[in-house]
C-alpha cells in the first residue's frame, strides 16, 4: 500500500491487528428507572481475556499517542482519537486523506460523558448541562445505537476545533458495539472517529477492510468481526426547526418519525435542492446539505457502478456484455449485485458471456433491508478485489433501510438507470 502522498509525521513500521471477542465485555447499567440505563455504566471483561487487554491497550494509546486507533462499531469500523487533542485529531484527517471542512462524530460511552461536551471551559465543576429536550425520545429509544445527534458547542469548548471544523455544533453518538462503548469508558475520553477507510472508498465493515486501507498508517486495529448494521449512523439535527435528518443511516426515517417532536422531520438532500430522495416518505427541503460530508463523493469502489432503480428491468446478457469492455485485459470481469427481483444468471447465460470473454462475479445482497445494508460495502469492495470493471447493482425502494442503502448507492454510482433509460 503506497503512502507516498501523505505527509504523516509519525513513522509507522507495523500495523498490529488484535482479535477481540465483543461478548467478553459485560456492562453494569443503571437500575434506577428514572435515569437512562447508560447514564453512567461500567464494564468488565474476564481478567485473563485478550479482549480486556486489547481494550485497555487501545484506551492507553488514545490517551497517550497521537496516532489514531481503529476499532469496531455496530455500523462500520471507526478511526478514533482523543477529541480534545489537536494533533491526534489532525492525524485522522491526514491518515484518511479527508477534507478538513468535514467534521467528525464524537463517540461517548455514557450520557454523563455526552453532557460534559456541553460544558463551557470556565463553568464551575458543580454546574450541570442538559442535552436539549428534543433529543430525549431519540436517546431513550436509540442510544446506544446508530444515531448521531448534533449538540450546540459551548463557548471555549474543550474539543479540538478540527473535530467540528466550520460548524457551531458537534455530532455525538453513543455506539452500541461493546468494544466501542468500553473504549470510550476505559479511556474516559470523547473519541472523535470517522469511518476507518481511505476517504472516498466504501466504509470498512471488517478489520481486514481497515487493514487494506490503512496499512502502516495506523499502529493498532481492534478486530471485533463484521459490523452488524453495515451502514453508518443516521445524523439528526434537532436544533433547527423543523428537525432534520442530515444523513440517513442505521436508524430509519420511519423510526425517527414515531418519536415525539420528530413527526415532521425533514430529510436533507445532498445536492442541496428539492426532495431528499425519500420518495413519498421524505419531506421536501430546499436547503444546502447540512452534513458537510454529504457533498463529497463517497463509498465508491474503483470500478464503474451502474445502479438500476426499482422498476427497471434486469439487464440482458447483451446489455451486460456491452458494458464490460474498456479494460485492457482480453477477458473483462463484470459484477452483478442482486437484491429483491433479479434472477441469478443461468449456466447458459454465463457460458454465453464467457464465450465473449466476459467473466461474471455475481452475488446476492439478500432481500431484507437489514441484510442488504450489512453486506453492501463488503460487496462493493469485493468487486475491486476481483478486478471487476463495471458492477451492475439492483437498487431497492427508498423506505426503511432502503433510504440509507440508496443514498450510499447513488453516491457510488457512475450511471443511474431509470425506467426510460433501459
Ligand atoms: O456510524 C457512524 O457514524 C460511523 C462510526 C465510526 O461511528 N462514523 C462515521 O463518520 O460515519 P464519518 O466521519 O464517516 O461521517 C460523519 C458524517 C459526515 O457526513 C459529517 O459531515 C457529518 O457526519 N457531521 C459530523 N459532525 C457534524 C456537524 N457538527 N454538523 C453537521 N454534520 C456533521
Ligand atoms: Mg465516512
Amino acid at each position: 500500500m503506497s503512502s507516498s502522498r501523505i505527509t504523516f509525521p509519525h513513522r509507522i513500521t507495523k500495523t498490529e491487528v488484535l482479535s477481540i471477542n465483543p461478548s467478553d465485555v459485560k456492562f453494569e447499567l443503571s437500575a434506577d428507572p428514572s435515569v437512562h440505563p447508560y447514564e453512567d455504566p461500567t464494564f468488565t471483561t474476564s481478567s485473563s481475556s485478550q479482549t480486556g487487554k486489547a481494550i485497555l491497550l487501545a484506551a492507553e494509546r488514545l490517551r497517550s499517542s497521537d496516532v489514531p486507533v481503529a476499532f469496531p462499531t455496530e455500523t462500520v469500523y471507526g478511526l478514533g482519537a482523543d477529541a480534545t487533542r489537536d494533533e491526534a485529531v489532525r492525524n485522522i484527517f491526514t491518515i484518511k486523506g479527508r477534507p478538513a471542512d468535514n467534521p467528525l462524530i464524537v463517540h461517548i460511552g455514557s450520557l454523563k460523558q455526552a453532557r460534559e461536551l456541553l460544558r463551557p471551559a470556565n463553568a464551575s465543576p458543580t454546574e450541570t448541562f442538559e442535552i436539549p429536550a428534543i433529543y430525549k425520545p431519540l436517546i431513550d429509544k436509540f442510544w446506544p445505537g446508530p444515531l448521531t445527534i448534533l449538540l450546540p458547542l459551548p463557548p471555549n469548548s474543550k474539543l479540538s476545533p478540527h473535530v467540528y471544523a466550520t460548524q457551531t455544533t458537534v455530532g455525538v453518538r453513543m455506539p452500541a458495539h461493546p468494544v466501542a462503548l468500553a473504549l470510550a469508558l476505559a479511556s474516559n475520553l470523547p473519541i472523535a472517529a470517522p469511518s476507518a477507510n481511505k476517504s472516498g472508498l466504501p466504509s470498512p465493515t471488517t478489520a481486514k477492510h481497515v487493514a487494506v486501507d490503512l496499512y502502516k498508517r495506523v499502529e493498532l486495529i481492534l478486530d471485533g468481526g463484521s459490523c452488524i448494521v453495515g451502514l453508518e449512523s443516521t445524523v439528526v439535527d434537532g436544533l433547527s426547526s423543523p428537525p432534520a435528518i442530515l444523513r440517513p443511516g442505521g436508524v430509519s426515517l420511519e423510526q425517527i418519525r414515531e418519536c415525539e417532536g420528530w413527526e415532521g422531520v425533514i430529510v436533507h438532500k445532498e445536492d442541496g435542492g428539492g426532495n431528499s430522495g425519500g420518495g413519498a416518505n421524505g419531506a421536501a427541503s430546499g436547503a444546502a446539505p447540512r452534513a458537510p460530508g454529504m457533498k463529497y463523493k463517497h463509498y465508491s469502489p474503483t470500478c464503474g457502478v451502474r445502479l438500476y432503480l426499482p422498476n427497471t428491468d434486469q439487464p440482458s446478457v447483451e446489455m451486460l456484455k456491452s458494458t464490460a469492455f474498456g479494460s485492457d485485459s482480453r477477458v473483462a470481469r463484470l459484477g452483478v449485485l442482486r437484491t429483491r427481483q433479479w434472477k441469478e444468471l443461468d449456466d447458459k447465460q454465463v457460458e454465453w458471456l464467457r464465450e465473449r470473454n466476459v467473466e461474471l462475479v455475481e452475488e446476492s445482497l439478500g432481500t431484507s433491508g437489514e441484510e442488504i445494508s450489512r453486506k453492501l460495502f463488503g460487496a462493493l469492495r469485493r468487486m475491486d478485489d476481483e478486478g471487476v470493471v463495471v458492477v451492475h447493482i439492483e437498487g431497492i425502494e427508498e423506505d426503511m433501510e432502503g433510504l440509507a442503502v440508496m443514498n450510499r448507492l447513488k453516491k457510488a454510482a457512475s450511471v443511474v438507470i431509470r425506467r426510460r433509460d433501459v
